[in-house]
């Protein structure tokens, strides 16, 4: 969902709105806020300038999923958000995948911008595992979930789900004062690399 607000936020102002979504997630690194539900991401914090690849958040994580709030503090024009919904993908394409799972671990670039070394321990123990194949748990839609730059498996080929993700992008031009609001089940996502200032306030949480 896309919010296009009147006014510049107020940190404050993002917080209660992400806190109304669902139950935020806490978080170490890059936190603006006292309860540390609120991170920046900028082209000199979290996750740089580079490419951020095709991912859903918190693929790694344990527990339920995050839907995740995005506000455009500065510039974020610079580089739009690409989604591709991977509840519409065709039967054909799930059903390459009806038996498959998914290790997920924090792949290794994004040690030192994301996460504490706590953090990490913590992540690498759980060894979570996902199933290509899920039910959204509130909406009851199968989607197809495979995160592809944070998957660690390396016996499925996963050029069949590439290819469909490529040809199948919504592309969204952030505007000033925009925020988005997702769900990072069905959604995954990614940005490409960019040159200049580009700064935007992140929550994700629990639905
Ligand atoms: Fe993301």
């Amino acid at each position: 969902m896309k919010v296009s607000c009147p006014k510049v936020l107020k940190l404050s102002e993002f917080e209660t709105i992400a806190r109304s979504l669902g139950k935020p997630l806490v978080t170490s690194k890059h936190v603006l806020n006292a309860d540390r539900t609120v991170q920046e991401l900028s082209n000199n914090g979290l996750f740089s300038d580079k490419d951020v690849g095709w991912h859903h958040d918190w693929s790694y994580g344990r527990g339920n999923y995050f839907g995740t709030i995005l506000y455009n503090v500065k510039n974020a024009h610079l580089s739009p958000t690409l989604f591709c919904d991977m509840s519409k993908v065709p039967e054909s394409l799930k059903q390459m995948y009806s038996n498959a799972v998914g290790n997920y671990s924090p792949p290794k670039h994004l040690h030192d911008l994301c996460f504490t070394e706590k953090q990490l321990r913590i992540l690498e123990k759980q060894k979570v595992q996902r199933p290509f194949i899920i039910n959204h748990h509130i909406t009851g839609e199968e989607i197809l979930y495979c995160s592809i730059s944070t998957i660690q498996n390396n016996k499925y080929n996963l050029l069949p789900i590439k290819e469909y993700v490529e040809s199948n992008i919504y592309k969204y031009e952030w505007k000033e004062n925009d925020f988005l609001i997702w769900d990072n089940l069905k959604m995954m996502h990614k940005r490409n690399a960019f040159k200049g200032e580009r700064m935007l306030w992140r929550s994700q949480f629990i639905i």
